[in-house]
């Protein structure tokens, strides 16, 4: 017990990465995958609310709120997914499973990850978006969904799930490389899975994710209200298995840091860079320093916030076994020859405090 409390009075002045981090009310966060916004002088975190046996969807996304990066308010569920209602007669296009009904793609069960929100100054609506695997299929269905609010906490309104960009080929036009997934989806839409968002400074907003079964980024240009794709999109590093996208731009430049692919386990973070969001996209050495950083210090990326002076690399080590019990890696990122670099640090505090 009193190992809890000096836990807890240490969290409440520095960032650890690794180690338990306590809401208010006491518990270990549950905002896996996740990424953040800032909403007047509010953070706002939100991520998959993992149960203790099961990585699969049982709640749906959590919101937590802050205004000094380190004590986090339990804002509840942002998004919840829909319980099945026993004993009811199958509503038309309702799928059964078990004698139970829903006709929701998000239904209780099913695989909901690494949840983004972005908000619209012209629409004044918070438009979360994140990769759905329907109720029993696995990871089959490889979409995206898009969900909706009025307030950045929620509630969240579902707006509908499907693929990428069906019937449109990307910006570059026949595609070449590693291209048989792109052509054997080009009808039913392209696969959507490990996912992040970007607003850039014009507004215009990116859906960025692993795509034709993992082996090559997209990235999907936004309509103006963030609620859909255009049709605009690239591919990046064709064949490069590159998952959980975390991007930021700093002077001109476009910055993104991503995972291989091995599941749960963790393995070297990738780093690439870019002068425009289209590319070109230069692959650049692993930008993790430090014990471990051979293997993402055990994590896998997932968002970087720009915060104060500083941007933030995020990311989750995964307990498969007991996934509530996933832990956080947050970084400060520093910059050497102009490139940035992820260094280990046991504590930290950040810039938007000390300033
Ligand atoms: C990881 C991915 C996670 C989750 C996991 C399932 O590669 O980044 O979000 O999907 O695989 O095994």
């Amino acid at each position: 017990m009193e190992q809890y409390w000096n836990n807890r009075q240490k969290q409440k002045q520095a960032i650890r990465s690794g180690e338990l981090w306590y809401d208010d009310g006491g518990r270990h966060i549950n905002a896996h995958g996740g990424g953040i916004i800032k909403y007047g002088d509010t953070y706002y975190w939100f991520g998959e609310h993992k149960d203790d046996w099961t990585s699969n969807a049982m709640v749906g996304v959590m919101c937590y709120a802050s205004k000094d990066l380190i004590n986090w308010r339990n804002c509840g569920v942002a998004l919840s997914v829909t319980a099945p209602a026993i004993n009811q007669t199958n509503r038309q296009g309702g799928r059964r499973r078990g004698g139970a009904t829903t006709d929701s793609d998000i239904e209780q069960g099913c695989i909901l990850e690494r949840p983004k929100v972005i908000y619209n100054p012209v629409t004044k609506k918070f438009c979360m978006w994140f990769h759905l695997e329907l109720k029993g299929r696995g990871y089959d269905a490889a979409r995206y969904g898009v969900a909706v609010a009025d307030r950045p906490e929620g509630p969240y309104k579902f707006l509908y799930s499907q693929r990428a960009n069906a019937g449109t080929w990307p910006l570059e036009g026949s595609p070449m490389h590693f291209d048989e997934y792109l052509k054997r989806d080009f009808g039913t839409g392209q696969m959507s899975r490990d996912m992040t968002l970007f607003v850039d400074d014009d507004g215009k907003a990116y859906h960025i994710f692993s795509s034709e079964e993992n082996y090559t980024l997209q990235i999907a240009e936004l309509t103006a209200d963030y609620l859909h794709h255009t049709g605009r999109y690239t591919r990046m590093a064709p064949g490069g298995h590159n998952e959980a996208p975390a991007i930021f731009k700093k002077d001109g430049t476009y910055w993104m840091i991503t995972s291989g692919c091995t599941g749960w386990e963790p393995n070297e973070a990738r780093m690439f860079s870019a002068p425009s969001i289209w590319g070109p996209w230069t692959q650049h050495p692993n930008p993790c320093r430090g014990p471990k950083a051979e293997k993402t210090f055990m994590g896998q990326s997932t968002f970087i916030l720009p915060a104060g002076n500083q941007y933030i690399f995020m990311a989750d080590i995964w307990r498969p076994r007991h996934p509530r019990d996933a832990r956080y890696i947050w970084l400060p990122i520093e910059f050497e020859d102009g490139k940035p670099v992820v260094r280990w640090q046991d504590e930290w505090i950040p810039s938007t405090i000390t300033k």
